[in-house]
């Protein structure tokens, strides 16, 4: 099993695993922590969208609307992506129609693997669970910030790659990047990333509950999986 690391959404058209393989989405600030929290709250489906356009059309099928832009939530939406916003509800039996900056353009984007899955330190065991259940080579799509690299996100790709030692092997430069980040900042990834670029953009929203949360490992052991344009739970 290989495991190979795109940095941005922009670099996963060039990776080297195209066929066969399973891509995970990672987006730890926020979109990826707050679907597994949603999730963990009860919630049914999750419709990750790359735009807003038409978005509102989801109403008359049924879905709330849950919108970022920014790090914000979008005017008009129910919600937005705050991982304890979802787990201080109760999501049960509800459908989600779901825009972000950065994470749903990801989890479209990893549409094209045989498995598209959703990951973040949230669902950390879960996520290498089912990864060492399938034993296929696996593409870590970092969702970073607008096609730029971001350090969050390349942790958690880096600490999957930790839990899947054994099983699997760090394939590409990318990979051992990750995992070599991941050393310097395990005993503490939060205080790590309090020099991120996100980090401070969502401080400067007043957003520190879900910042400290998604650096909590195995908060929502779920396993979001994409199937016809949905996420949904294997139950
Ligand atoms: C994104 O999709 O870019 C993020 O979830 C942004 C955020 O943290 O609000």
């Amino acid at each position: 099993m290989k495991i190979e690391v795109s940095l941005t959404p922009a670099l996963y058209p060039f990776r080297t695993l195209t066929s066969g393989h399973v891509t995970v989405a990672i987006d730890v600030l926020r979109a990826t922590s707050a679907v597994c929290a949603a999730f963990q709250a009860g919630c049914d489906t999750v419709v990750p969208l790359d735009t807003l356009e038409g978005i509102s059309r989801y109403r008359s099928h049924g879905y709330l609307i849950a919108a970022e832009r920014g790090g914000k939530k979008v005017d008009g939406a129910e919600y937005g992506n705050s991982p304890t916003e979802y787990l201080s509800n109760d999501m049960h039996g509800v459908k989600l129609a779901y825009s972000t900056t950065n994470g749903t353009i990801s989890i479209l984007r990893g549409a094209d693997a045989d498995i598209t899955l959703v990951g973040a330190f949230a669902n950390l065991s879960a996520l290498c669970e089912y990864l060492k259940h399938e034993n296929k080579d696996t593409v870590l799509l970092c969702s970073g910030w607008q096609n730029d690299f971001c350090i969050e996100d390349t942790l958690v790709a880096g600490a999957i790659i930790e839990r899947l030692q054994g099983v699997g092997e760090a394939h590409g430069d990318a990979a051992n990047m990750a995992q070599a980040l991941w050393q310097m900042a395990k005993d503490s990834p939060y205080d790590y990333c309090q020099c991120c670029t996100h980090v401070h953009r969502l401080e400067s929203f007043g957003a520190h509950a879900d910042i400290e949360f998604a650096f909590k490992q195995d908060t929502c052991p779920v396993v979001p999986i994409l199937r016809n344009g949905e996420l949904t739970l294997d139950r």
